[in-house]
């Protein structure tokens, strides 16, 4: 019921212009999907330079961030949130490390992409930042509140 979706976890997750590009959108959505999470909210948007910057505030200090915003904003992102037990740290899990030379075979990063600057996915990196990630990305009418059949025999 919506009670209990309430309360389980939310993350915000993002497939890069590279990853849209490259047509690897129903491959990463698949390992999230059969994983066991729940998609609750999707849009595909070309984000402004100033909206990446926003995104990636925490890293403004950062050498790449110019060019991390510049890469963000040149395309189509796919912007998600999905919820389930675990879902920050396991989605981070299965995303895999940040630089795709060091991400585990297995691994979205690792499996898909081979260079830290063309990682072709996002994923919130905690709590806190899943909530500001969220906000920043959707209105909160764009979160879907739905009893997914799965759920009874994933929990
Ligand atoms: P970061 O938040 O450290 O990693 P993650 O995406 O795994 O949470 O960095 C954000 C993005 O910045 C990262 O996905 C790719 C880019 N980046 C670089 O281009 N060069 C770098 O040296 C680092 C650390 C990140």
């Amino acid at each position: 019921d919506q009670t209990q979706a309430a309360e389980l976890e939310r993350t915000f997750i993002a497939i890069k212009p590279d990853g849209v590009q490259r047509g690897l959108i129903a491959e990463i959505i698949s390992r999230f999907e059969q994983k066991g999470y729940k998609l609750v909210a999707i849009k595909l948007v070309v984000p402004s330079k100033e909206f990446a910057q926003k995104h990636y505030h925490d890293l403004s200090e950062r050498p790449f961030f110019n060019g991390l915003c510049d890469f963000l904003s040149s395309g189509p992102v796919l912007a998600m949130v999905w919820e389930g037990e675990g879902v920050i740290k396991y989605g981070r899990k299965l995303i895999g490390a940040t630089d795709p030379q060091k991400s585990e075979p297995g691994t979205i990063r690792g499996d898909l992409a081979v260079v830290v600057g063309r990682n072709i996915i996002h994923g919130s990196d905690g709590p806190e930042t899943a909530v500001d990630e969220i906000n920043l990305w959707f209105k909160p009418e764009e979160l879907v509140n739905y009893t997914s059949n799965a759920e009874k025999w994933v929990y």
